[in-house]
Order: structure tokens, then sequence, then C-alpha cells
């Protein structure tokens, strides 16, 4: 439903995910009509910029869209303005709270697109200006934290300030449309419920690949790493959306239960099994989408002035998980998540165990599992691999074709960016698709183990070359178990 003019305030307004994400999704938005005008968005940073300066910043950043819609952009930029404050320095901050002042009926979201270090501070000059009352949220990106103990600390520091029902961790995975169709999917039909366990499920795969490397984000990357930027938020997320119980009903704390559940059920992985059950990696140069591109290390020292030799931050995570309860006792929920690998997708593969006994003749050709793969991106959609008849007379012969759904396809529109969906779920007061304190935590005692393990070992990242599925080790990883990564696509 539409909603009032509100105010959002985005620090970090400079940053990658403010000028690649968050403005484009604000403005396709506005050309839907759902921003209305007297909508204040301010972006804040450190840069001395005046309006005009970052209005010209996140044009760039709009990568030709402003183009198509010159008018409705124009207007856009109206909405857009800018402060330079910095957190940790007083300057500035009595005029930003005047003029959050000026519109005290304005629902207010404070997205904190920086790094987790800047939270506490800019929660406390928020509070301290008194900017956290009434219809007042904080978004908070992840990671938060690098650990449970600074994820402990900041949600403590962020809490004394906005209460839990004004806090909205974001995992944007969780906007996904196909994640939530993941929801429609399980519980809207019969057909799956019956089967989503031990019994019938073999495994589950879950790859989000990305062909793109570090960019500009180096400094932050390299303190976080594969496993604390994609694992222990986007890709528990999914695990969680495939493994949980149904939920009674779809308000969220209903379904954050069962999320938590699952969370609480992973096995740990520590010094014990990392070795068997982890496989990290970091790129090194080598041919993306045609392209020859840099290694890891000489793409941070791009974006850096002190150049660095070495890294032991891995770009790449593959995973053997596995939940200790009873739908899913020994079925592995198999993980990997790399940059600068050879295509770019995400998708969640469920493989069914075979039928227990074949009646076709061996030249028949073999029966292959029944696969339901949900793809994210690119290309959303979902397909169903069955076995069927190879048409024609010249006997039996069987063959493994998907029915095959494509929402571009199928529904004739463009997907929207998950972002779009979620800020204005926020403005809404919607917190469904938000992490909950007690969901963060689970993830990180999860995670955190991991960590040590590697820190432990001593061992490096093992090499891959940009452009490949990364280490052969993650091959090996599934393929010990007699299984193999998903290929149809
Ligand atoms: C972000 C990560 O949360 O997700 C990035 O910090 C990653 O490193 C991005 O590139 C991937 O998101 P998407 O929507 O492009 O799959």
């Amino acid at each position: 439903q539409p909603v009032d003019a509100f105010d959002l305030v985005i620090f970090g307004g400079t940053g990658d995910l403010a000028v690649r994400k968050l403005l484009p999704a604000l403005f396709h938005r506005y050309v839907d009509g759902q921003i209305p005008d007297g909508t204040r968005i301010i972006g804040v940073a450190r840069e001395a910029l005046d309006d005009e300066g970052y209005r010209q910043q996140i044009t760039a950043g709009l990568n030709g869209a402003a183009a198509q819609n010159p008018e409705k952009f124009k207007a856009f930029l109206k909405l857009v303005t800018y402060r330079p404050l910095d957190a940790r320095k007083d300057e500035g901050w009595d005029e930003f709270a005047k003029l959050i002042g000026q519109q005290p009926d304005h629902v207010r979201v404070f997205y904190l697109s920086t790094s987790p270090d800047l939270f506490v501070d800019i929660c406390r000059r928020l509070g301290h200006y008194g900017l956290n009352k009434g219809e007042s949220r904080v978004v908070m990106e992840k990671p938060i934290g690098r650990d449970l103990a600074s994820a402990n600390r900041i949600n403590d520091d962020v809490g004394s300030v906005f209460n839990e029902s004004q806090t909205f961790r974001i995992d944007h995975y969780l906007g996904k449309e196909t994640v939530q169709n993941l929801l429609a999917l399980r519980f809207g039909n019969a057909l799956f419920e019956p089967l989503w366990n031990a019994e019938h499920i073999d495994h589950v795969q879950i790859t989000v690949a990305e062909t793109l490397g570090v960019g500009r984000r180096g400094s932050y990357y390299d303190n976080a790493g594969a496993l604390r930027d994609m694992v222990q938020n986007h890709m528990l997320q999914l695990l969680c959306m495939v493994a949980m119980e149904p939920p009674s009903s779809l308000s969220p704390d209903a379904v954050r239960d069962e999320k938590l559940k699952v969370l609480h059920s992973l096995k740990p992985i520590n010094d014990e099994n990392a070795a068997q059950l982890t496989v990290r990696g970091q790129y090194r140069a080598g041919a993306t989408e045609g392209q020859s591109v840099k290694g890891y290390i000489d793409e941070l020292n791009e974006d850096s002035k002190n150049k660095i030799e070495k890294s032991q931050t891995e770009t790449f995570v593959a995973l053997k998980a596995e939940i200790g309860n009873w739908r899913w006792a020994g079925v592995p929920f198999y993980l990997r998540t790399g940059k600068r690998l050879a295509e770019r997708v995400s998708e969640i593969v469920v493989a069914f165990k075979p039928v227990p006994h074949s009646i076709f003749h061996p030249s028949a050709g073999p029966l292959a599992q029944n696969r339901l793969v949900l793809r994210l991106q690119p290309d959303e959609g979902v397909k169903l691999w069955l076995t069927i008849k190879h048409p024609g007379p010249g006997g039996l012969r069987l063959r493994h074709v998907p029915l095959d759904m494509s929402f571009a396809e199928a529904f004739g529109v463009q997907q929207s960016d998950a972002y779009e969906r979620l800020i204005l779920d926020v403005v809404r007061g919607n917190p469904t698709l938000f992490m909950r304190r007690d969901e963060v935590e689970a993830a990180w005692r999860w995670a955190g183990p991991i960590l040590a393990a590697w820190e432990d070992s001593g061992e490096s990242p093992r090499p891959y070359t940009a452009g490949t599925w990364g280490p052969s080790a993650s091959v090996a990883l599934i393929e010990r178990d007699g299984r193999t990564w998903n290929e149809d696509n």
C-alpha cells in the first residue's frame, strides 16, 4: 500500500551500496509512483560535497536509468540532498538535527550503510538529539560485527538508542523475488511438503557465484572475506528458508522463530572437522566475461594507498553443512560462494533421492535424480528436472528434461531489485524480511568457530584462477560424497 512522505537518511551516502543499490532502488520506486513528493532523501558522508556535487555522483551510479526517464529523474533529484558529517566529530550535527526536526510527522529512517565500527557513534548522536523518538527506524547493513562478541556489542549499543521494533537488520537476499517464492512453492503446494525431508531429499546445494571482483570495496572486504560477507548472512538465510518447519503464519515472528530453530540445529564446524568440511580460496589473475582481470591482491592495491603483499582473506568458500534435527538428519547442505567465478548465478538446488528400484533395461539409459532448481539470478525461475521417455518408436529411452518456468516469460515483468521492496518495508514498519537479533547471534555462533579453525590451521586460502569455479578442492568436497555441483543451467 502507498506510504506517506518520509525522511530517509543514508549514512555512507557516497559509498558503493548507496550509489549502486539504494539510490537506484529509490528512483525505481519513485518512477512507479511509490515515493510521494515531499519525501526527503538525505545522503550523509564525510566528503565535503554540496547537494549538486552529490547529485552528480549519484547520477553516475544510476547507469543510464536517468537518461531513459530524464523528466522523472530531474524530479527525483529534487528529493535528494547531502550533508557532510563525521560520526566522530561534533561539527554539523546541530544543523543536521534541526533539518530532521523540520518534519516532525515524517517516518524517519536512518540507514547505516557504513562500516559497522561507526554504527554505535552514529546511533549515540541520533539519540543525543532525540532523533530516535517517535516513528524513527534504524537500518543496519550486514555483516553486523565480525564475530559474536562484536555483534553483541553493536546490538547492545544500538539497542540502547533504538528498541528492537525500531531496528531493521537488512539481508537483501530476503527481498529477492525467488526467495519469497520459495515460501509460496513450499507452503502453497501440496506437492512438495510431503517430500521435503531426509526420507526423500538426497542433498541441497546453494550457490551464489559472482563474476565481479572486490572493486572499490577492498578495504571493507579484506577485513571481512566471503564467510562474513555472504555465508553468515545471505547463504544461511537461504538455507533457513529451505529447511525451516512450516511457520503457523507469515507473521514476522512466526517466520523468524522457525528460521532461528534451523540456525540452532546446524552442526558445529570447528578445528576438528573444518579441514574436511570447508574449502576457502582466493582468486588470482584470469579472465571473466571475456576480459582479463587482476588477481585479488592487485585489485586491492589498486584502491588503496598502503600496498599489501599478502592477504589471508578468502574470496571463495565451499562448505558442507548439516542440520541436526529429525527432518534433515543426514542430508548435506552444500554451500558455495565466491567472487570472480565463471558465471554470475545464484541458485538453490534440491536434489531428490533416486527411485527405489529400476524397472528399465540398462539400454534405456541411466535414471537421473529429480532436481528442483530455484534460480535467484539472473533469469529468475523454477525448474523441475524429470525423467521421461524420449518420444518415438525406437524403444524406451529415458531422458532427463526440465519443467521450466521463467518469471520473465511467464509474467512479462522485469524483476525489481530486492532493495526496492525492503526499503519500503522499513518505511511501513514491516520487519518480516529482516533479521531479528537472535538470528544474527545464532548465525555468528555457527560461523565463528569456522573462522577460528581457519586461523588456527595457519593455512592460506587456496588460489584459483579468476573465471573458473574456484579451487578444485571444492569439486572434491562434493564428489567425495558421490555427488556433483549442479551444471544444468
Ligand atoms: C552483498 C555483498 O551483501 O551482496 C557483496 O556484500 C555481494 O559482496 C552482494 O557482491 C551480492 O548481491 P547480489 O544481489 O548482487 O547477488
